[in-house]
């Protein structure tokens, strides 16, 4: 199998069901929330992960990204579930049975419940409590060729500093991260990375972060880095001695200069996807040329790249506009070491369903699910492999990666 990464990603919540002992779950049924839909049994892949996994496997890829929910294997402070741990154990052995290398998220936006009301991230003993949750689920872990300690800390960090809004409070540009929360992620980070080089020195540690392709607007660029610097920058510095360095990239940011700040421009002119972010596939490579700036020799890896659309085509399109401009930066001299795309299942949108990522369309009723064209279409592209019965697209996108 080829080093390079070529695959798909999803996350727990989003995709499990029914996780009970999760804040998340709190927040979606605490009166007066914001959100709009609860998770429920999201597409039940708790059950279903083994169908999942086949059709990634099928499709062509190498790698599946997958969370292990803190909330099931400590529902409550101190008890750790056994079974919970078996499942994911379960998880483990059967994506490498398929070929599939498994990439494991430890936490992506939700805690155990008892977590968040002891405080969450600004309670005293918030490191040594996710320490304790990493060393419980660290026997499965052996065999595990990449793990991502915290999802997006920079968003983590943003919900924080709005709390109890969710994800409404990102809709109308990216808040500033709070700091103390910043902090206290970038030390949990370090820790859990020694913690899991200790025991499994062959495991590739790093995390994902949400970097955009943030852009100035002429004559803003002086202040372009008042906007990156707290939101993604600082947690890309902290990568410095990590294995990798996980780039989840969607849109462009344009960056204005407005009474002294950093302000997001609002342009209701430019394609929309269906959640509202411009479309500029080409967001990818700016993201990527940025974050190779920052962290100098850490390789990357596009841990999410996605769009949300009801248009298949519209998928394609993007997705392999977004390869172009990766290739692009790869053949300029930024080292990306694989692309996991967001993601291969429609799934629970923190606080909706509305919003269509899925390579493959999931039956919100039934759980029965449609691969779309553009499953096999991207599982072909992985850069490392020839097809020799490739389908022939009419779109420029098919060999954006064998050109080498
Ligand atoms: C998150 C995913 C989310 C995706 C699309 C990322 O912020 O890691 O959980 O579904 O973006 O919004």
């Amino acid at each position: 199998m080829s080093d390079f990464l070529w695959g798909v990603a999803t996350g727990a919540h989003q995709t499990e069901g029914n996780n009970l002992a999760a804040d998340w779950w709190e927040f979606e049924h605490a009166p007066g929330t914001p959100i709009a839909e609860p998770s429920g049994d999201a597409v039940d892949a708790y059950h279903r992960w083994p169908g999942d996994m086949d059709l990634a496997a099928a499709a062509g890829f190498t790698d599946y990204r997958f969370g292990i929910e803190w909330s099931r294997i400590e529902p409550a402070d101190g008890e750790v579930s056994l079974a919970a741990i078996e499942h994911y154990r379960r998880m483990i052995d059967g994506a490498v049975g398929r070929g599939l290398r498994p990439f494991i998220t430890l936490h992506h936006f939700t805690l155990p419940g008892w977590f968040g009301r002891a405080g969450g991230w600004l309670s005293p003993d918030a490191a040594a409590r996710f320490l304790r949750y990493v060393e419980a689920i660290s026997p499965v872990l052996a065999g595990v060729a990449h793990v991502g300690t915290i999802n997006e800390p920079n968003i983590v960090a943003m919900f924080a500093a709005t709390a109890g809004s969710g994800m409404s409070a990102l809709r109308e540009g990216l808040p500033l991260p709070d700091p103390r929360v910043t902090d206290v992620l970038i030390d949990v980070h370090h820790a859990a990375r020694t913690q899991l080089k200790d025991a499994h020195p062959t495991i590739a540690v790093g995390w994902g972060v949400s970097v955009q392709d943030c852009q100035a607007e002429p004559g803003s660029e002086d202040v372009l880095n008042l906007y990156t610097r707290p939101r993604d920058e600082v947690f890309l510095q902290a990568s410095t001695g990590d294995d990798w360095v996980g780039v989840q990239t969607y849109t462009r940011i344009r960056i204005s200069l407005v009474g002294g700040e950093p302000v997001e421009l609002d342009d209701d002119t430019t394609r929309k996807t269906m959640n509202g972010w411009e479309f500029y596939p080409e967001a990818l490579g700016g993201a990527l040329r940025r974050t190779a700036r920052i962290v100098g020799d850490v390789p990357i890896i596009v841990t999410e790249n996605g769009i949300a659309t009801t248009d298949d085509q519209e998928r394609i399109e993007f997705t392999g506009r977004a390869l172009q401009s990766m290739r692009a930066a790869i053949d300029d001299g930024v080292r990306v070491d694989g692309y996991l795309h967001w993601s291969l299942l429609d799934n629970y949108e923190w606080g909706s369903y509305a919003a269509t990522f899925g390579l493959v369309a999931v039956d919100r009723a039934t759980f029965e699910r449609t691969p779309h064209p553009s499953l096999n279409w991207l599982g072909r592209q992985n850069p490392t492999v020839t097809h020799p019965d490739a389908p022939v697209h009419s779109s420029t996108t098919t060999t954006v990666l064998k050109e080498t």
